[in-house]
């Protein structure tokens, strides 16, 4: 058997390994692999033979989404990100991101609430984390398959009990321009980036806060060490190093609303129908295929969500 240093296995091999490894002694023990972000010592020992080509066999953990699509691969995940703090090129925002600080880090939850809190982030990584495979739609019409980590904002807001007055949420990503470049060359930019959702939105199952992928904590250009996952909206809702969390009366505006562009706006629900200003959102580049795919309704969870919106225009999905 060929013996692997672990310097050549990638974390994505490592990571499907586990996976496959973990099939064999059952999909409680995968859980608890994933209950926390997972440190360096519950990685396979260097010496593990690992053979990424070995096809799943019966029974083995999905490494695809629910839809049989493939996981855009950790490379890609890690190296193709959107992030205008640190760049509007993709390509650089790893690099750029590199040596951002996520730790110490607060996230202070208050507005409308009963007991408003401020979390650190280990407070954070004390929530039971489960593995959710999304699939996640940028507005620019490309999209990835992502094995999130992380567990439903829900848990979250419940601990801080909403006031029945909150009928939003407003989410506020970490700001420095010392440490965020990017926003020095986007001075025009209403910084900090600002998120919103409804409650209604921000109490369902499948909104997560997300603490890492797969299997391993975020990366900084990921959005580490907290960042929010709607997987039925266009990706720039989910925001990235989540400082503050409000409960709040009114529709909060966001980054994008507020920049005066007029192009994006708050419900931002994928929707194939409905194009961008400048492009059709008809069809997608899936990162690491060639050619275009059709773009799904809401993402392709229009089963678990469309019953939010009974009365919403689809036109107000993306303005
Ligand atoms: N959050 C912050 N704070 N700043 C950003 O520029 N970009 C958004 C979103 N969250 C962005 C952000 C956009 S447009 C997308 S598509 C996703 O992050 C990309 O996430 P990824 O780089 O992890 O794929």
């Amino acid at each position: 058997m060929t013996k692997i240093r672990s310097s050549d296995i990638t974390p994505e091999q490592v990571y499907l390994s586990r996976r496959k490894f973990m099939t064999g002694v059952g999909a409680l023990a995968l859980l608890a692999a994933c209950g926390r972000a997972a440190p360096e010592s519950e990685e396979p020992p260097a010496a593990l033979p690992v053979d990424p080509t070995l096809a799943p066999t019966e029974g083995a953990v999905a490494q695809t989404d629910e839809l049989g699509d493939s996981f855009t691969t950790f490379e890609a995940i890690t190296n193709y990100n959107d992030y205008y703090e640190f760049s509007t090129s993709k390509e650089a925002v790893a690099r750029l991101a590199g040596d951002f600080p996520t730790r110490p880090w607060t996230i202070e939850v208050g507005g409308l609430v009963q007991k408003p809190r401020i979390f650190d982030i280990e407070d954070i990584l004390r929530f039971d984390q489960e593995e959710r495979i999304y699939r996640l739609r940028c507005v620019e019409a490309w999209s990835m398959v992502i094995p999130w980590l992380g567990f439903p904002l829900s848990r979250l807001l419940k601990e801080v009990e909403p006031l029945s007055s909150a009928k939003y949420v407003r989410f506020q990503s970490f700001y420095d321009p010392e440490l965020m470049p990017g926003t020095l060359a986007l001075p025009q930019y209403p910084w900090p980036y600002v998120e919103g959702l409804s409650i209604a939105e921000a109490m369902h199952d499948l909104t997560i806060l997300s603490t890492g992928l797969y299997g391993k904590e975020l990366l900084p250009q990921n959005g580490a060490p907290l960042r929010l996952v709607v997987p039925w909206k266009y990706g720039f809702k989910s925001i990235k190093a989540i400082v503050k969390i409000d409960l709040v009366e009114e529709m909060p505006a966001s980054l994008w609303m507020a920049s005066g562009y007029g192009e994006y706006g708050f419900w931002a629900n994928v929707n194939p129908d409905v194009d961008h200003r400048r492009w059709s959102q008809a069809t997608e580049r899936r990162i690491g295929e060639n050619g275009r795919r059709e773009t799904l309704f809401f993402n392709g969870y229009a089963d678990e969500v469309a019953s939010l919106y009974p009365n919403l225009d689809s036109r107000d999905w993306y303005y």
